[in-house]
């Protein structure tokens, strides 16, 4: 079956790793029609746009899509580089993988976190983690405002607790908003127990922060604790977010499925990924109903541009996850064989596991394995 499929290459490195993993989805057969398409920062410099509407009808009529890596500044530093003509449309910058999931729907970010036998950087070698992560609401929503405009500020006002800020001008404060909605917590809560199910996963652990967040975090938990009942075999554990922080350093063996809202999900995720070997190994998922865009956990890696040195691990098992979205479950086996088998022999090490084997070396070893996995 051939499987269309979009190409995202973006920022930095980005099209570096994610030609890597290309090559090794070329060795094993995998019958991909692929269209490369615009995204990032280039496109915000010369177009104020870094998601392309022509992006938007790429993804439309693809199966799914591999992604690369993106740049994200903050508003003020992106308005500076934009063309000069382009100044003063009051364009603003927001990043655009994060518009992509809320446009496409891409409510579940799947991080699964691993310990590979022989990978020097494991701080164990028996830590077996999935992070779920909330993909389009939440902290990241982009609702926001500085300064508060009036209406917005009259409504905020009604609440006893801002009584506080009440000599603060509108200018000299900022609001981000943090929505959730019962639908979004049931989504990614679902996904985390079925796949928790599905993989013999003996717990799934809610991470927020009730105690304290409690109408957003506490809706989190609530539904996830309504939930757990239609899952007798798998218990549920609720941790608050600094406490997991500390768990996931001191005894990450214990946990299995992590589930919690964006920005919570955000930061767990590099955490469980540098326990075992860091961003070059973190591959991701975000999944919708219909749509669903694989990419490295990592950013664009600005300082490693144009050095072939970047460790393509994780874009390589990000393709791995996206066969197995195809249900190309026995060509996802190769892959998972290669990764697996290529760092216990240990002779291939990109900078990051102490190394000097290149991208493209590394990525054509695997290749290499899985075709003949
Ligand atoms: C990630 C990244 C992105 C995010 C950035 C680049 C916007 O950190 O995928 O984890 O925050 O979601
Ligand atoms: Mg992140």
């Amino acid at each position: 079956m051939t499987y269309r499929i979009a190409l995202l290459p973006g920022d930095g490195v980005g099209s570096d790793v994610l030609e890597a993993a290309k090559g090794v989805l070329d060795a094993i057969g995998f019958d991909g029609e692929y269209e490369y398409g615009d995204i990032g920062w280039e496109f915000w410099r010369t177009e104020g746009n870094p998601l392309p509407d022509r992006t938007i009808d790429l993804l439309k009529r693809t199966d799914c899509c591999l992604f690369g890596a993106i740049t994200s500044k903050p508003k003020d530093e992106a308005a500076a580089e934009l063309a000069p003509e382009l100044r003063g449309e009051e364009l603003v910058y927001s990043s655009p993988i994060v518009g992509l999931r809320q446009r496409f729907g891409l409510h579940t970010n799947l991080r699964p976190c691993k310990a590979y036998r022989g990978n020097p950087l494991n701080l164990r070698d028996d830590i077996d983690l999935v992070v779920f992560r909330e993909n389009t609401e939440g902290l990241y929503c982009g609702v926001e405002w500085h300064p508060v405009p009036e209406n917005v500020r009259a409504a905020f006002d009604t609440h006893a607790k801002m009584k506080r800020f009440e000599s603060v001008a509108d200018d000299d404060l900022a609001i981000s908003t943090r929505i959730f909605t019962r639908e979004g917590c049931r989504a990614i809560l679902r996904d985390a127990f079925e796949y928790a199910k599905k993989h013999g996963y003996p717990t799934v652990t809610v991470v927020e922060k009730p105690n304290v967040i409690r109408e957003t975090s506490g809706l989190m938990v609530r539904e996830a604790r309504a939930m757990g009942k239609e899952y007798p075999g798998i218990e549920l554990w609720e941790t608050n977010i600094d406490a997991m922080c500390m768990w996931l350093v001191k005894n990450p063996q214990d946990y299995g499925v992590l589930v919690s809202s964006n920005m919570f999900g955000d930061i767990l995720s590099d955490l469980a990924a540098q326990i075992v070997g860091g961003l070059g190994f973190a591959c991701a998922g975000n999944l919708g109903d219909d749509y669903a865009v694989f990419e490295p956990t990592h950013g664009s890696a600005p300082k490693y541009v144009g050095q072939n040195k970047v460790n393509p691990i994780a874009t390589i098992r990000s393709a791995k996850m996206m066969l197995d979205y195809l249900g190309e479950t026995e060509m996802a086996g190769k892959i998972e064989t290669a990764v697996a088998n290529t760092i216990r022999e240990g002779r291939l090490r990109t900078y990051d596991m102490g190394g000097t084997t290149t991208t493209t070396e590394m990525a054509e070893a695997i290749a290499n394995a899985a075709e003949e996995a």
